[in-house]
């Protein structure tokens, strides 16, 4: 990769789902990535627009509606607000950031349909889905759950089951269920219009795997090649829901756009909005124009599950409407984890925004100074407490902190904040300077090639060597015998200051204005940046303000201690509520006995069974067990279990099982088997 810079830029973030507050995993993911790369360009004088906005429609929003027994209107005003609020603390510089159920959203989207429509891109097709009979609606992905076909766990969803992973369809659920009634769902014929994304494979693989294989990042292209490897369906555009964009045709009444299709339509309705604002035309950063060179380069900074929408299906609908420009790049970054998890909103193992800005005011430079030193921009990556506190104290603090102080306060102790050179230029000032210019060049190659953390470094790097020089200068040991030069060495540093508070505006940006405040009028144009005469000879600076404080061990312990109630609260939560009761009849029809386990071998091809032969007391008889994950086969035999004898015999992969081993399940799925406390003979009754 070796991007170079381009005059006119639309730059998206992923529109976020106004469903519930964003965490750090969010502005690892699209958000730092996307604010940095746009401070660059905007301090390169380039033509930039940057859209996001929050993506209010489709199941995510209405599911959240029915869990807290509200409307989904009513979420979405709740989240917008605070989403929005929360990027604008972090300096994330949106040119507008706006909401997918704005009118001019939908207008655009129905526009946008038609268009397709009317091309004749689209397939219609009617097929069986289910349906909610008590609630009368077809019921989405996410609104049916059952048990997974792949892996036996229970609560999979129609779209995936979260246990084991693999993607389903909602008709491969055994015993599905509608979340809405409890109720098993029927199949009912419904129609919809379908994108053949089938038809425009060759064109992808063109576009994807060979005009944009040198540009794309690896991890985005391989994903790309694995969707295209295993083939593209037709994708229904539509869908039957009650809440979205409505389908603009009279024979499709009631139902609304996909939300994958009308979600990135809102970048577009995003810089409508944002050029009727501000009196620009927004088919310049959308459209393709005349002269190639004119053109908008589009990038789309997301996280990696939204590859396949960014750089398939979104692509194909902009291409097949033929009018629009194709992304440029689709920076996408991996995930970022928390202390040694998967970020989780439902387990509420997060780092929520809102809550570390209560918790850490005014250190907000400070959280995007550690995300942006780990972004997962390779592979996933992963946040902790401990190594925010070493970052803050030991380089914010320790080094771009420490030289920022000591630059002003010499400066102002021995001249009163004067700043001239009172001797020529040494060879060791000459070469810091020059080594600054060069820094500065890798800070810009590295942004143009979206390696965040690298240029991150490279900035820490530049105070570094503010640092080194001013140890190796010695400037308080020289005063005495030599002013004048001391005066050049205070001169020199405050050049590398100046250079450390420019290219400070592109990670952050609260940091550079405290610094622009220390040094005064100064050049802030990156074309200015690397120059080693920013000062003027004579420049008078102000007084200094402290950057940055250190993070105590008691702040690291707070929330250390944060994360761990709330995975005790999600533990316990997770325990399943009380079946209903059943009469003691029932109770007593059950045979249960001691027994001991002779044999055991896995079941070959199975990842969960083994077959185990069982001493019951009364005979010996073969029974199929879910616990491989938890037992070697070769440590079971001799082991004392309590069997359910007079369970109805079923053949489990070919063999017959003949009862059932009673097993103990902890919140983490974990399996232990259930004895009594001294070992009884087999046979003997459990009741
Ligand atoms: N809301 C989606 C998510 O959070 C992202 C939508 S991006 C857009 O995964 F392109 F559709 F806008
Ligand atoms: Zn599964």
């Amino acid at each position: 990769m070796n991007n170079t810079l381009h005059d006119k830029y639309t730059i998206t973030s992923a529109l976020p789902y106004a469903n519930g507050p964003i965490h750090i995993g969010h502005l690892a993911g699209a958000y730092i990535p996307a604010d940095l790369f746009v401070r660059f360009l905007r301090l390169n004088h380039k033509d930039v627009v940057y859209v996001c906005g929050s993506d209010e429609h489709g199941a995510a929003i209405t599911i959240k509606a029915k869990k807290e027994g509200t409307t989904p209107e009513a979420i979405i005003d709740k989240y917008h607000q605070g989403i929005k609020k929360v990027f604008e603390e972090f300096g994330i510089a949106f040119d507008i950031y706006h909401r997918t159920s704005e009118k001019i959203h939908h207008d655009l989207s129905q526009e946008f349909f038609l268009s397709l429509y009317n091309k004749g891109e689209f397939i219609e097709n009617t097929s069986k889905q289910y349906y909610d009979e008590e609630y009368h609606q077809f019921l989405a992905d996410r609104y049916i759950t059952g048990t997974c076909p792949n892996c036996g766990a229970e609560g999979a969803y129609g779209d995936q089951c979260e246990k084991c992973g693999s993607s389903l369809s909602p008709t491969e659920l055994v015993n599905p269920r509608s979340i809405l009634s409890g109720k098993t769902p029927v199949l009912k014929e419904t129609t919809h219009w379908y994108l053949p994304l089938d038809k425009y494979q060759p064109w992808l693989e063109e576009w994807l795997l060979k005009d944009k294989k040198e540009h794309l990042k690896t991890n985005v292209f391989g994903q790309c090649q694995s969707w295209l490897k295993s083939g593209l369906q037709p994708r229904s555009m539509t869908r039957d829901l009650d809440w979205g964009v409505d389908v603009p045709l009279k024979e499709a009444k009631g139902k609304k756009l996909y939300v994958w299709l009308d979600a990135p339509i809102g970048y577009i309705s995003a810089t409508k909005q944002w050029a009727l604002d501000t009196g620009k035309n927004w088919e310049d950063y959308w459209k393709k124009q005349e002269n190639k060179e004119d053109e908008s380069h589009l990038i789309h900074f997301i996280g990696k599950d939204n590859i396949v929408f960014h750089c398939i299906i979104f692509p194909t609908i902009l291409h097949a409407q033929g009018e629009y420009i194709l992304p440029d790049n689709i920076p996408a970054n991996e995930f970022l984890n928390l202390e040694g998890d998967k970020l989780s909103t439902s387990k509420n193992h997060a780092v929520w925004l809102h809550e570390y800005l209560d918790e850490f005011p005014n250190k907000q430079d400070e959280l995007r100074y550690v995300l942006t030193s780990i972004l997962p921009e390779t592979s996933d990556s992963e946040f902790t407490w401990k190594d925010y506190q070493a970052k803050v104290n030991n380089e914010l603090v320790a080094i771009l902190g420490n030289f920022v102080n000591r630059v002003m306060v010499l400066s102002h102790k021995y001249f009163d904040g004067v700043v001239e050179k009172g001797s020529d230029l040494t060879g060791e000032d000459r070469h810091a300077l020059t080594t600054a210019t060069t820094l500065v060049q890798k800070i810009s190659q590295a942004i143009l090639n979206y390696k965040f953390r690298e240029a991150l470094a490279q900035f820490m790097n530049l105070a570094r060597l503010g640092n080194k020089y001013l140890a190796d200068e010695e400037p308080w040991k020289k005063i005495k015998e030599d002013e004048g030069r001391v005066k050049t060495v205070l001169y020199v540093s405050a050049q590398l200051m100046a250079n450390l508070a420019l290219t400070s505006q592109v990670f952050l940006p609260k940091t550079a204005e405290k610094m622009f405040d220390m040094l005064g009028d100064i050049p802030r144009d990156w074309e200015d940046a690397g120059k080693d005469s920013l000062l003027p000879n004579g420049h008078i600076v102000n007084n200094p303000i402290l950057l940055f404080e250190k993070v105590t061990d008691e702040q690291v312990d707070r929330q250390l201690e944060k994360l761990a109630k709330a995975k005790e609260k999600s533990q316990e939560s997770s325990l399943p509520e009380q079946k209903p009761n059943i009469s003691f009849d029932l109770f007593q029809k059950m045979d249960i006995r001691l027994g001991t386990i002779l044999n055991a071998e896995k079941i070959a091809k199975t990842k969960k069974l083994i077959k185990l032969t069982v001493d019951t007391g009364i005979d010996q008889r073969t029974i199929v067990s879910g616990i491989a994950e938890f037992f070697k086969p070769e440590e079971l035999p001799g082991k004392k279990v309590c069997v359910l004898l007079n369970l109805e015999p079923r053949k489990i992969r070919g063999v017959e099982s003949q009862g059932m081993i009673l097993m103990a399940e902890d919140t983490q799925g974990k399996l232990q088997f259930v004895i009594p406390e001294n070992p009884l003979e087999n046979g003997s009754v459990v009741r």
